[in-house]
């Protein structure tokens, strides 16, 4: 009894062996158009539209910022700190070049899309500037704060943009996402290092 329900199981498997083998022929010639449609679909999809949207407003925010970074290093007191924004600076462009990348990775047009939130940590940034006195280190020690508001904004981006894309699938700008993230990370920990080293003690002597 039991041998025949066996025999009936592995007749059964083969005939659909051969129903799967004929369906495998056929995908196989529909390929092209499946992964066209897939490409449709995943464009489409309301997670892609949003993760595309926040490359668009970081893109804007890093070209603003290379523009920001260079006024404030123009207005800073200390070389340390000067040589800080500069060397930023010149990170940000390299996060501008990435994130070109990563667009291409997933088969965007890199585009840009204004970032009202950077826009008003900036305009913070220059009102500091106009607040504190020229040559003071109380400039630098309000100087960094305003720098680590744009490295936040930063790091609460490209940390979700990450979690993102590793979601979706995207490795190769998960990757490129993280290695900003990286740097941002960084710059957040050295400008603290700056303030704590004497910045923040000799601003606090000021009258
Ligand atoms: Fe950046
Ligand atoms: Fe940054």
């Amino acid at each position: 009894m039991a041998t025949k329900t066996n025999t009936t199981a592995a007749q059964t498997t083969d005939a659909s062996d051969i129903q799967s083998k004929t369906a495998e022929k056929d995908s196989s010639t529909m390929k092209v158009d499946n992964a066209t449609v897939e490409k449709d679909e995943m464009k489409n999809a309301p997670l892609h539209k949003f993760f595309v949207d926040a490359l668009k407003d970081i893109y804007y925010a890093e070209e603003a910022i290379v523009s920001a970074l260079g006024k404030m290093q123009e207005a800073a007191t200390t070389e340390e700190l000067k040589d800080a924004f500069e060397d930023h600076q010149l990170q940000t462009k390299k996060h501008i070049s990435r994130l070109e990348k990563v667009f291409k990775s997933i088969d965007e047009k890199p585009e840009k899309k204004k970032c009202d939130a950077i826009e008003g940590i900036i305009k913070e940034g220059e009102e500091v500037i106009k607040s504190t006195q020229e040559g003071s280190m109380t400039r630098d020690a309000a100087l960094i704060i305003a720098a680590q508001k744009v490295e936040h904004y930063e790091i609460a981006t490209y940390g979700g943009l990450v979690q993102l894309a590793i979601t979706m699938g995207h490795d190769k700008a998960a990757d490129l996402l993280e290695k900003t993230l990286q740097e941002e990370e960084d710059t957040d920990y050295d400008l603290t290092e700056i303030a704590e080293t004497y910045i923040n003690f000799e601003a606090e002597q000021e009258d």
